[in-house]
């Protein structure tokens, strides 16, 4: 898979750059921005690419790019040939001073023409994001949400028909054994469950809601017209491609 390359040409200087990323409080992820210079990011944005497999080719397409964060996988999308519409509630940092994706900051300085909004997923209008998209990225969203279904139809309502929809999402195997200290997880149940998160109990986070087994995703998923299929799993994440069905 082809990652993020630095941009093709790049104003201002090494120092310059430098002092503009260390104004974003945190990165999640790390973004060539020229002059040599990455965001310092924690996410392993290369691996978690090969397991996405969003398409090589995006030429003439319209990209959204749900819960975007800082932004890598619009910037891959845009390098091959998207046109991206990116949005985030920006409700990762809780409010506060330090309320701010560094988006703005690493599409100024690659450059970039991604349209950035901060938005609710659950309330598309709002924020004026018209479809229709051809390809909707999903990355690590769904669990944050209070209402699964409402976001999925607001995505369905703004996905041209036939278009791709790639999603990743925490989630909960049906059976946990533990081995040796080691978790192996197992999806055996036909039924769809979801658990809920009132408070903290997800990971310490407020902002977790909801986790499906992967029945319940496949049950929401054809709740709100969507047909998909299962590209993988990676610990306790789920990957899937799914694809607008016709209204
Ligand atoms: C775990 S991060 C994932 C970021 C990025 N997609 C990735 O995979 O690296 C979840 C992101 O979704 C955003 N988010 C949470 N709820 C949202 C909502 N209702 N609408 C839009 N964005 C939301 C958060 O602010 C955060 O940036």
């Amino acid at each position: 898979m082809t990652a993020l390359d630095p941009p093709a040409e790049t104003a201002g200087t090494r120092t310059g750059h430098l002092d503009r990323i260390a104004e974003v409080p945190v990165w999640r992820h790390r973004i060539p921005v020229g002059h040599g210079v990455v965001t310092p990011g924690t996410e392993d944005t290369v691996a978690e690419l090969d397991r996405l497999q969003i398409p090589l080719h995006l030429d003439g397409q319209r990209v959204l790019d749900v819960g975007c964060s800082d932004g890598y996988y619009s910037f891959v999308c845009e390098q091959r040939g998207g046109t991206v519409t990116a949005i985030d509630d920006e409700s990762s940092f809780l409010g506060g001073d330090e309320r701010r994706n560094g988006l703005r900051t690493a599409s100024d300085l690659r450059g970039s023409t991604i349209d950035y909004r901060v938005a609710d997923v659950h309330d598309l209008a709002t924020a004026s994001v018209a479809g229709p998209f051809d390809l909707i990225l999903f990355v690590n969203v769904l669990y944050h949400l209070e209402n699964p279904v409402l976001a999925l139809r607001q995505l369905a309502e703004v996905a041209r028909p036939g278009a791709l929809l790639v999603l990743k999402t925490y989630y909960r195997t049906d059976v946990r054994v533990w081995v040796r200290g080691r978790c192996l997880g197992f999806d055996v149940m036909p039924a769809p469950k979801w658990w809920f998160f009132p408070g903290t109990e997800l990971g310490g986070d407020p902002t977790n809601w909801w986790a499906p087994n992967r029945a319940g995703l496949a049950a929401l998923l054809e709740a709100t017209g969507w047909s998909h299929r299962f590209t993988g799993r990676w610990r306790d994440r789920l990957y899937l491609h799914a694809r607008r069905t016709h209204a």
